[in-house]
Order: C-alpha cells, then sequence, then structure tokens
C-alpha cells in the first residue's frame, strides 16, 4: 500500500473493557499530538464509528486517567460493524471527519473489525487489551495482571471464610474459551484444583483425587479454580456435593475482574503500546497489530496475527500439581 500521511487519527477501545485501557488511549492521544497528528476520540467502538459518535482529544483530555479502570471512550460489541452497510458508514464517518488512520484498542473481536476496515482502505494499528490474555499475536495483553491480581484478592478472601467453616470453595474466573486467567491465578491462589478448557476434565482424576490427596495432607478447606470455558461452576459444585459429599460454596467473579485501577505492568504496556502504534503510523507502516514478544514490542500484519495461536503453557499445570501432591 502507497504510504500515507497521517494527519488526524481515530482511537478507539472495542469489545470488553480491561484495566490499562485508557493508558493506552492516553498514550496514543499524547503520542499524536507531540507528533503533530491531531486525534478524534471515536466513543463506543466500531458502533462509533459507524454512528460517528466522536470527541476530540487533546492533551487534557487524557489527564489523569492513567490510573482509572474501564474505559473514558466507552466501549461496545458491534453487530452492525459485522455487515458490510455497517462496514461502509464507518469508512463514510472516516471521509467525513477527515481521520486518516484507526487505532483500535481490544481482542481478537476488535482486530477482525479492524481487518476488515483496512481491507476498505482505511489504515489501522490494533493494540491488544483484554483480560483473557488469549491473543496469539502478543504474549501479553493489557489488564490480564490487573484482573488477575483482582481474582486473588477476591480468592484470598473467601480463603478465610471456607478455612473457617473447613469447606470446599469453587470459584469461577472469566476467559472466555482460554484458561489463562485461571491457571495463573490458581498457581497464585495456591488452588487444590484448576480447571481449564484446553484440558479435557475427568472429574475422578482432577477434582475428587486433587481434594482427596489435600485432605489427607491434613488440609480441611479446599479452593477449586474453574475457567468460564469449563462449563458452570455451580455445576461443578453440585458434583461435588454428590460424589465427594462435601456441600461447596460456589463464587463466580464475574465482571469484577474486569474494574479497577490498572497494574504496573498494565500501565506500563499500555503507555509502550500506544506510542508504539502512534510511531508506526507517522513511519508509514500500518495494518498491523503491535504486541509484546519477550518482552519486546513488535508490530505484525493483522492477517498474521489473526492466525496466530497462544498454547497454555501446561508446564504451569505440572506446577500446580505439583504443589499439591504432598508425598511425605
Ligand atoms: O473477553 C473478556 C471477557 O471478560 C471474557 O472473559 C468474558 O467471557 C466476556 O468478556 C464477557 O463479556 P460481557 O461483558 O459481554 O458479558
Amino acid at each position: 500500500m502507497a504510504e500515507k500521511q497521517i494527519k488526524r487519527i481515530g482511537v478507539l477501545t472495542s469489545g470488553g473493557d480491561a484495566p490499562g485501557m485508557n493508558a493506552a488511549v492516553r498514550a496514543v492521544v499524547r503520542t499524536a499530538i507531540d507528533s503533530g497528528i491531531e486525534c478524534v476520540g471515536i466513543l463506543r467502538g466500531w458502533q462509533g464509528l459507524i454512528n460517528s459518535d466522536f470527541k476530540l482529544m487533546d492533551s487534557n483530555s487524557v489527564n489523569h486517567i492513567l490510573t482509572r479502570g474501564g474505559t473514558i471512550l466507552y466501549t461496545a460489541r458491534s453487530e452492525e460493524f459485522m455487515t458490510p452497510e455497517g462496514r461502509n458508514r464507518a469508512v463514510s464517518t472516516c471521509k467525513m471527519l477527515g481521520i486518516d488512520a484507526v487505532v483500535a484498542i481490544g481482542g481478537d473481536g476488535t482486530f477482525r473489525g479492524a481487518l476488515e476496515l483496512s481491507r476498505l482502505g482505511v489504515p489501522v494499528i490494533g493494540i491488544p487489551a483484554t483480560i483473557d490474555n488469549d491473543l496469539g499475536c502478543s504474549n501479553y495483553t493489557i489488564g490480564f495482571d490487573s484482573a488477575c491480581n483482582t481474582a486473588i484478592d477476591c480468592i484470598d478472601k473467601l480463603r478465610d471464610t471456607m478455612q473457617s467453616h473447613e469447606r470446599c470453595s469453587v470459584v469461577e474466573v472469566m476467559g472466555r474459551n482460554a484458561g489463562f486467567l485461571a491457571l495463573y491465578v490458581g498457581l497464585a491462589a495456591g488452588a487444590t484444583a484448576v480447571l481449564v478448557p484446553e484440558r479435557e476434565l475427568d472429574f475422578q482424576r482432577d477434582v475428587i483425587e486433587r481434594i482427596q490427596k489435600s485432605r489427607l495432607a491434613g488440609n480441611t478447606h479446599f479452593m477449586i479454580v474453574v475457567a468460564e470455558g469449563v462449563g458452570s461452576a455451580l455445576e461443578i459444585g453440585r458434583r461435588i456435593k454428590e460424589e465427594v459429599g462435601m456441600d461447596p460454596r460456589v463464587t463466580v467473579l464475574g465482571h469484577i475482574q474486569r474494574g479497577g485501577s490498572p497494574n504496573a505492568r498494565d500501565r506500563e504496556t499500555a503507555t509502550r503500546f500506544g506510542y508504539r502504534a502512534v510511531k508506526a503510523l507517522k513511519e508509514g507502516r500500518y495494518n498491523c497489530i503491535v504486541g509484546t514478544k519477550h518482552g519486546d514490542i513488535v508490530e505484525i500484519p493483522i492477517e498474521e496475527a489473526l492466525e496466530m495461536k497462544k498454547a497454555l503453557q501446561m508446564e504451569r499445570y505440572e506446577v500446580l500439581e505439583s504443589m499439591g501432591n504432598f508425598k511425605r
């Protein structure tokens, strides 16, 4: 594609929000302005681009948002953007507002939208942000670490009451179809067992035997972490009651995991992503995703990025099991 001089960019957040999205918006806006590029905030993701829903951004518009959870640009999952008509309307908005390129902050669905828009001639750059950390194109996605910490805070609190009542706790964490959040949280919280969608569930091996081992080692409370992609934690709780004879308490952490102030890792990564996205545009590189690879920021063409897969590190699972083997 011929090099295009970028004078004005649009920035949007789309899909599920993630702590650190605001830090990325701030970095995009500040870097753009510092580079002599104007910046327009598109509200409510791709739907906002269709509806021409925007606000002008200057350096001051992103003051004090580095520490804030959620996204000041709002977010949405747009059905209309999945249609050719919707996307054509989005292109018209870009023309009308004089937007030369779009920086889209979000996950897999956001990047699929970005690819479609790029095919219609609008240069785009994607910034990975999802608490699921399930994007193959980036070792790390904004929001994951903060979400893990939120989940661990909740589980630590649950443990206090579970320990007092000598109960079993079943905690469902988010992650859509992936177990990254559950496994990481389970390891950090010292869970008795972690159930992830990447490993076929064998109830006897993965739940009953884990609880038995723990009980034989003298424990009287148990923590079972279930990734939402495995199925309902309520159902796991029901089976524990039926097959182990304990009366577990089930907690679905839900959207609380997506809230809160981003931690240091998310603020730092988001700031580097935002800076790099605008730098790439300024230097004439676009239609790519910025991601992390072994701590460095890399640029990957969107099409290629969407094909990339990230496998759950099963070695983490082995570590978890080893922690609960309790051999004397
Ligand atoms: O992708 C982020 C995520 O929080 C997933 O973990 C979860 O499955 C989904 O979004 C929930 O989406 P919604 O906010 O639309 O309920």
